[in-house]
C-alpha cells in the first residue's frame, strides 16, 4: 500500500477522529485505580467510542478480541481484558485505543501508573512519553522519517532501557495500518522524505530490561523476554510545514 498524502477534507476528518479519541483516553485515565478489572476497561472504552460517534477499530482485527489492548506490567502490547486481571497498587497499565470517523482511523496509547509505582517503573513511564517527543522533533516537512527512529532510540537507550524492535508505528488513514511502517530503533538509510498531509501513529514501546519480548499462549499478548516492565506512548500525527500536529493529543496527556 503506497503512503498516503491526506487532503484538507481528510485531515479535517482525522482531526476530528483523533479528538474523539483523545476524550476517551482522558476519561479512561479517570477509572484506573487499584481493584479495577481490565475487562471493565475495556468496556467503558468501548461505549465511549460509540457515545462519541466512532467505531472501535481494533474490535476484531485480525480477531482481536477487544477494543481496548490494556497491558499490565510486562505485558509489551495488545493484552486482552479479562474479567480475572484486576489492577493492583504500583502496576503499570497500557492503554491503546483506537476509533473509526466517517471512515477515518485514529490511534493512541497512553501508560498510567496505578497508585504507587516503583521510582525505576515511574522513570520508564515518563522517558518513553518523552522519547516520542523527541522523536517528533523531526516529524516535520523536509525531514526523514527514520530521523524519527533515531530520536527515539537514542534517547530512550542513554537510559539504559530496551527499545523494542518486532513492533512498529505505521501510517494511518482510511486503514489503521498503511505505509510506511516506523521503527523506533536506528535503521540503514534515511526512509521517506516526509511532506505535509502524511498522517502517521508513531508509538514507542521501551522496556525497563532487555528489548527482547515473546509471545503469550493466547496469541496476541506481547510480553518482555526478562518479564520486567514495559511502557508504551502513542499518538496519530499530522506532518505540516511547521511543527507536527497532534490529533490525538489536546492539552498535556
Ligand atoms: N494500536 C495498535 C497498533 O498500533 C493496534 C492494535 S492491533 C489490535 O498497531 F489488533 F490489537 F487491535
Ligand atoms: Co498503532
Amino acid at each position: 500500500m503506497p503512503v498516503t498524502v491526506k487532503t484538507e477534507r481528510e485531515i479535517a476528518l482525522m482531526r476530528e477522529s483523533g479528538h474523539k479519541l483523545c476524550e476517551v483516553h482522558n476519561a479512561l485515565k479517570e477509572i484506573i485505580r487499584p481493584g479495577i478489572t481490565t475487562a471493565e476497561i475495556n468496556r467503558y472504552g468501548d461505549s465511549l467510542i460509540r457515545k462519541l460517534g466512532g467505531i472501535p477499530n481494533f474490535l476484531d482485527y485480525n480477531g482481536y478480541p477487544a477494543s481496548i489492548c490494556v497491558s499490565v506490567n510486562d505485558e509489551v502490547v495488545h493484552g486482552i481484558p479479562s474479567e480475572d486481571r484486576v489492577l493492583k497498587d504500583g502496576d503499570i497499565v497500557s492503554l491503546d485505543a483506537g476509533l473509526i470517523w466517517k471512515g477515518y482511523h485514529s490511534d493512541a496509547a497512553r501508560t498510567w501508573l496505578v497508585g504507587d509505582v516503583a521510582p525505576e517503573v515511574r522513570q520508564l513511564v515518563n522517558v518513553t512519553k518523552q522519547s516520542f517527543f523527541e522523536g517528533i522533533r523531526f516529524a516535520k516537512a523536509g525531514h526523514h522519517l527514520y530521523e524519527i527512529s533515531k530520536a527515539i532510540a537514542d534517547y530512550a537507550e542513554s537510559f539504559g532501557y530496551g527499545v523494542v524492535e518486532e513492533l512498529c508505528g505505521h501510517g494511518i488513514g482510511t486503514h489503521l495500518h498503511e505505509d510506511p511502517q516506523i521503527p523506533n530503533f536506528r535503521q540503514k538509510g534515511r526512509g521517506i522524505l516526509l511532506v505535509p498531509g502524511m498522517t502517521l501513529a508513531i508509538e514507542p514501546m521501551i522496556n525497563l530490561g532487555t528489548k527482547r519480548v515473546d509471545w503469550s499462549s493466547d496469541g496476541w499478548t506481547v510480553r518482555t523476554a526478562d518479564r520486567k516492565p514495559s511502557a508504551h506512548y502513542e499518538n496519530t500525527v499530522l506532518i505540516t510545514d511547521g511543527e507536527p500536529e497532534l490529533l490525538t493529543c489536546i492539552g498535556t496527556i
